[in-house]
């Protein structure tokens, strides 16, 4: 590649790195992602940010159960890819490396990364809907278990934020203040429609980071990067990975 110097000098220069991924890096694994190839995922005639909301869960929990359900399914048979391999092979690498995660599939844990910030919660963990304390599932517990809180007896809903709700402030505020402060920021598999999330690479690039985007498609962030690689997420993540040491 002709800029490879470049992206050397970027890459030995950088102190602090930050890491934003998206479905499309668990694309490789075999999990699904929400939007890409001009369409966006329907379930059972609605929209996925129907099911996935704040609303559903006062009116219909049962439904949005059988919905993270269906997705757990899917996940126990799905492993980390090259991509989460490598980015948990940086964490070793850099003096200041942060991973900021929307994925909620916990792929990156697995292939080895051991701080991970993520924004949405987590698959496999649920909350309770009166008292929030929260509960770590079996990846293999399908349905989910437990259904009724051991503590107050309401029910339990997935610890996964939903649309029209908050991200868990505190990994949030993190999540921020290392994008405000990094002079790298990738930005890996992520459509950049949904906020706050996709706004971390804005926060990076005004406090002058060099920002870097991985994806098949072009997204709204694209015009901001200083750098695309129109590619899957494992191929691009492999080339980089030469100018780290
Ligand atoms: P999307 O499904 O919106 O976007 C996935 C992106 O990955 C698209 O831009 C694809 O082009 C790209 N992509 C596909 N295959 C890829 C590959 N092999 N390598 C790299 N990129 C690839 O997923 P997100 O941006 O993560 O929220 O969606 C954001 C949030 O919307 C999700 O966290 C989820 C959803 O509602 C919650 O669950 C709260
Ligand atoms: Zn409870």
């Amino acid at each position: 590649m002709k800029d490879s110097p470049h992206l050397e000098k970027i890459f030995q220069d950088a102190r602090s790195i930050c890491v934003l991924t998206g479905a499309g890096i668990s694309a490789e694994s075999g999990v699904p992602t929400f939007r890409g190839g001009g369409g966006s995922v329907v379930w059972k005639g609605m929209p996925f940010d129907e099911i996935s909301s704040a609303r559903m869960v006062r009116e219909n929990l049962d439904e949005v159960w059988e919905w993270f359900d269906y997705r757990r399914n899917i996940l126990k048979d799905c492993s980390p890819n090259l991509a989460h391999y490598i980015l948990a092979e940086w964490e070793n690498k850099f003096f200041d490396f942060t991973l900021i995660t929307q994925n909620v599939d916990g792929l990156h844990t697995k292939a080895g990364s051991r701080k991970v910030l993520e924004l949405h919660g987590n698959i496999n963990r649920s909350r309770c809907l009166q008292c929030e304390k929260r509960f770590q599932m079996n990846e293999t517990d399908i349905p989910h278990k437990p259904e009724i809180c051991d503590e107050c007896g309401s029910r339990v809903r997935p610890d996964v934020v939903l649309f029209g709700e908050f991200l868990p402030i505190s990994v949030y505020q993190e999540a921020e203040r290392k994008s405000s402060q990094c002079d790298l920021f990738l930005i890996i598999g992520t459509s950049a429609l949904v906020y706050p999330a996709a706004g971390l690479a804005e926060v990076a690039k005004i406090n002058g980071a060099f920002l870097i985007e991985i994806n098949p498609e072009e997204t709204p962030m694209t015009s901001l990067c200083h750098k695309s690689f129109r590619m899957k997420a494992s191929q691009a993540l492999e080339f980089l990975r030469r100018f780290v040491r």
